[in-house]
């Protein structure tokens, strides 16, 4: 990332120790990222190609950012989009890093805003969209910077973020708000905050952490009254 900002100084491109960590990262990345299912969708490393009919994939070239398939917050999110997403709806996808469900909502018909307060996930989600032969609008900002509203908001963010930005997101959707990145008992504020701003819950999904079958992680799946 360093050496990108030299580059776009016009520098020459320079080595320094964390860019041989992000490369070992990325060789750790290569040997052990292997296709999860998560149906209707399958996540490959783009060097893997998929030969069989019955998902779609999703091909990720990258993931120094967040979203890999393999956190159940994002899986919750994968099987909630296909319900959820219509053809020619306008998503955001809030929080994209891989652009892994900007994706999946995009292979579902839909046009796809995403953002992120990272560059890199920036970066990222746009190498990857590029790799799975969709458009996405993608850019850098946060949560106060979304000025439209759409039909569905994708978010799978964290309770702090949440607690800050509720009032902000709940006003950004029509017809569906996707929450996920839930742990635990921070169910129950969830439940609480959609009681006050007049939001009904009309599905939850849980998943347990890996190796921890009582650790929960929870997704929602929102509406206006
Ligand atoms: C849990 S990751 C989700 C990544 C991916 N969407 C997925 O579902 O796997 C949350 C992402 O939100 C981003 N983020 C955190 N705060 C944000 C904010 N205020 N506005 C936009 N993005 C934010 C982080 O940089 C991170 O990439």
């Amino acid at each position: 990332m360093i050496n990108n900002i030299f580059e776009d100084l016009g520098a020459g491109k320079i080595v320094l120790e964390e860019d041989i960590k992000e490369e070992n990262w990325e060789e750790i990345w290569k040997e052990n990222f292997k296709p999860i299912e998560i149906p209707p969708f399958i996540i490959l490393p783009e060097w893997e190609i998929y030969e069989g009919k019955d998902l779609i994939p999703i091909r990720l070239k990258i993931a120094m950012a967040f979203g890999t398939g393999l956190h159940p917050s994002t899986q919750i999110m994968l099987s909630l989009i296909p319900k959820y997403v219509s053809q020619g709806d306008k998503v955001i996808d809030v929080g994209c890093g891989t652009g892994i469900l900007s994706i999946a909502a995009a292979k579902f018909g839909a046009e796809v805003d995403a953002i992120d307060i990272e560059r890199e996930a920036v970066e990222e989600c746009k190498i990857n969209a590029w790799e799975n032969g969709v458009s996405i609008n993608c850019w850098q900002g946060s949560i106060e910077d979304i000025s439209k509203t759409y039909d569905v908001v994708l978010s799978n963010l964290q309770m702090e973020i949440f607690d800050k930005y509720f009032k902000d997101l709940k006003d950004k959707f029509k017809k569906y708000w996707l929450i996920s990145g839930i742990f635990k008992d921070e169910k129950e504020k969830i439940i609480k905050m959609c009681q006050n701003n007049d939001l009904d819950i009309i599905e939850v999904q849980s998943k347990p952490e890996i190796g921890k079958p009582d650790d929960l992680w929870h997704g929602f799946v929102i509406k206006h009254k």
